[in-house]
């Protein structure tokens, strides 16, 4: 099983990807999550990338082709992945099927800009493991901790207002394009999937999965 989910910042593709990759028991594979623990390491390729994240930009493609290419060929993959935020451009999907890899299933989560604006002020992630929460609509046990671990949670940097606008419109210039893309392929790629991210998000995960075993 192989997935990509795709979809504007803040339509819950993180926090349905974990429900995902937990039910095919695939790796859930997070381009901004791996980009961020290379930030938070302070290696080569977080001090290159911090900037352009920070200002809500996309990474070069070269750069996260060869991120992507290289966490695919590890031995989890073999049976499968879900990945979330990858590819985010036209050359970078067109990556995929150049290095031969065949994608089953394009799941695009269809949210509306001004949700998305309410939602990203109120969401707050665990920085080691990328879970995610929101204050009001996915809270965490106990305030302001992790389910899990019990550690602190922290709001990301681009989620700002201001950025998170900024966010919007490169996803519109760069990666909603993608979908026709992908539609144009109906019958010679991998299968084409929407729903709306809106409601509950047991109700949507369950609309995805029954979407995906059709
Ligand atoms: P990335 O981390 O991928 O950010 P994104 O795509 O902008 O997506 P988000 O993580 O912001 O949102 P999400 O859709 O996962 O929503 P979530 O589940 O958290 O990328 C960050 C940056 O890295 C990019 O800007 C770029 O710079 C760089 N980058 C990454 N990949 C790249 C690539 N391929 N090429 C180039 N650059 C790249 O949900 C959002 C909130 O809503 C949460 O609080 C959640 O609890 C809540 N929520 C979820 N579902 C619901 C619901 N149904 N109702 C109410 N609230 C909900």
């Amino acid at each position: 099983m192989k997935i990509i989910l795709v979809g504007p910042p803040g339509a819950g593709k993180g926090t349905q990807a974990a429900a995902i990759s937990k039910e095919f028991s695939i790796p859930q594979i997070s381009t901004g999550d791996m980009l961020r623990a290379a930030v938070k390491s302070g290696s080569d390729l977080g001090r290159q990338v911090k900037a352009v994240m920070d200002a809500g930009g996309l990474v070069s493609d070269a750069l996260i082709i060869d991120l992507v290419k290289s966490r695919i060929a590890q031995d989890d993959c073999a049976n499968g992945f879900l990945l979330d935020g990858f590819p985010r451009t036209i050359p970078q999907a067109q990556a995929l099927i150049d290095a031969g890899v065949d994608i089953d299933y394009v799941l695009e989560i269809i949210v509306s800009d001004e949700e998305i604006i309410e939602r990203m002020s109120g969401r707050r992630i665990h920085p080691g493991s990328g879970r995610v929460y929101h204050i009001h609509h996915n809270p965490p046990q106990q305030a302001g901790r992790d389910d899990l671990t019990g550690e602190l949670l922290i709001q990301r940097d681009d989620d700002q207002e201001g950025t998170v606008r900024t966010r919007l419109k490169v996803y519109a210039a760069q990666t909603a394009p993608l979908v026709e893309f992908y539609k144009s392929k109906q019958g010679d790629g991998p299968i084409y999937l929407s729903v709306a991210g809106v409601g509950a998000v047991g109700k949507i995960t369950e609309r995805i999965i029954s979407l995906l075993t059709r």
